[in-house]
C-alpha cells in the first residue's frame, strides 16, 4: 500500500480524536476542580464584598499601589469567556496572558505554577460552571515603574520557576498531599513567606512571616518560640476548620477568609495532610 493513503487516514483518526470532546467534564473532576477552587482561595481575590463570584475583586493594596483582580466568570466581553483550557494554563503556569503580556505577581500564579496539568484542566472545567457576570474590570492603579508591565517579563525569567511540584518519595503520602496543597494551590507562602527586596520569595526564609502591607503576618515553621512547634495536631486542625487558635482567640483579616473559604471546606484528611506539613517545617 502506498504510503500517502495511510497518512492521510491516520491523520483523519487524529483529527476526529482531537475534535471529539476528549475530556468531558465527568462529576469527579468537577468535584476535583471545585476543591482546587476553594483551597485556591480564588474567591478572596475576585470577588467584592457582595458582589457577583469571580466577576472581579475589591482592591487589593500593595506597596507598589492598588491592584484590581479582574473578571474570570465565563463572560465572553468582559470576563475570560473567550479563552481556551490552553490559555487558562499559560496564565496560571507562566503568569502569561493570552496576548503574551505578563501577569503581575499580585496573581499568585507564582504558587499556582507548582499545581499539575491535570488539576489546572479540572479547575479551569469547574470555571466554567460559575455563572457568567457581565462586569468591566478596572485598571490598576500602580505607581512608576511598577505600572510597567513590560518589566515583567524580565521579573519572570529572573525569578519564575514553572515547574509543577514533584512527590518526594521518601515523605508519606499525606506529607505529600499536605506540600501540594500548601504550596501549590493554597499559596500560603505568598504571604506567610517574606519577599526579598524584588518582591520574590525569600526561600531561604520560608514561613517565617513578616509584614505584608498592613497585615503583620505569622511564623508558621516548626519554631516552638517563633513559630507554631508548639502547636499540637489538634491545634492546627482547628486552625483550619474554624480559625481558632489554641489561646482561644479567631483569626481575623485575611486569614480568616483564608479559612472560611478554603481550609474549611476541605476533606478532613486534606487538613491533617497539611497539618503534617506545616509540622514538618523546618524553623526559622
Ligand atoms: C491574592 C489575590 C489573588 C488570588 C488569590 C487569585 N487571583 Fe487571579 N488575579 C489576581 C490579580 C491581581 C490579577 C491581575 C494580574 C495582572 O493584571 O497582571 C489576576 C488575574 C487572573 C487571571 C487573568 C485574567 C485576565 O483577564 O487576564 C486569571 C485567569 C486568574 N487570575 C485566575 C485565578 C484563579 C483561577 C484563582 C484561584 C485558583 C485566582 N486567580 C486567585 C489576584 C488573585
Ligand atoms: C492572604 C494572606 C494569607 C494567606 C494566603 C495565608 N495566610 Fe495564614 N495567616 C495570614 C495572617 C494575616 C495571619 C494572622 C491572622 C491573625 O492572627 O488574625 C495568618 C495566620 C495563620 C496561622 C496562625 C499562626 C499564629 O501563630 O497565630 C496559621 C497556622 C496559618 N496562617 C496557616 C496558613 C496556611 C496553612 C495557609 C495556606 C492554606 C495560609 N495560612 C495562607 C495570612 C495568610
Amino acid at each position: 500500500m502506498a504510503r500517502a493513503p495511510v497518512v492521510a487516514a491516520l491523520s483523519a483518526v487524529l483529527a476526529i480524536a482531537a475534535a471529539a470532546p476528549a475530556r468531558a467534564a465527568t462529576a469527579e473532576g468537577l468535584a476535583r476542580g471545585e476543591l482546587l477552587f476553594h483551597i485556591g482561595g480564588c474567591t478572596n481575590c475576585h470577588t467584592a464584598k457582595d458582589g457577583p463570584l469571580l466577576a472581579g475583586g475589591d482592591p487589593l493594596e500593595t506597596p507598589f499601589g492598588k491592584f484590581w483582580a479582574p473578571n474570570i466568570t465565563p463572560d465572553p466581553e468582559t470576563g475570560v469567556g473567550r479563552w481556551s483550557e490552553d490559555d487558562f494554563l499559560r496564565a496560571m503556569r507562566f503568569g502569561k496572558a493570552p496576548d503574551g503580556s505578563a501577569y503581575y505577581p499580585a496573581f499568585p500564579y507564582t504558587s499556582y505554577a507548582r499545581m499539575s496539568d491535570p488539576d489546572l484542566r479540572a479547575l479551569w472545567a469547574y470555571l466554567q460552571t460559575i455563572p457568567p457576570v457581565r462586569r468591566e474590570d478596572r485598571p490598576h492603579e500602580l505607581s512608576f515603574p511598577y505600572n510597567l508591565r513590560w518589566g515583567l517579563h524580565l521579573w519572570q525569567w529572573a525569578f519564575h520557576d514553572p515547574t509543577p511540584l514533584q512527590p518526594d518519595p521518601s515523605k508519606s503520602e499525606a506529607w505529600n498531599r499536605g506540600a501540594y496543597l500548601v504550596e501549590g494551590p493554597g499559596h500560603c507562602a505568598e504571604c506567610h513567606t517574606p519577599r526579598t527586596f524584588w518582591g520574590a520569595l525569600d526561600h531561604s526564609r520560608a514561613y517565617a512571616g513578616g509584614r505584608l502591607g498592613k497585615e503583620v503576618i505569622p511564623n508558621i515553621t516548626s519554631d516552638p518560640a517563633k513559630g507554631i512547634g508548639k502547636w499540637s495536631t489538634n491545634d492546627l486542625l482547628g486552625l483550619l476548620v474554624i480559625g481558632i487558635k489554641p489561646d482561644g482567640d479567631f483569626v481575623g483579616g485575611d486569614m480568616a477568609k483564608v479559612v472560611r473559604n478554603g481550609t474549611a471546606k476541605l476533606p478532613e484528611s486534606d487538613r491533617e495532610a497539611i497539618a503534617e506539613y506545616l509540622r514538618s517545617l523546618p524553623p526559622r
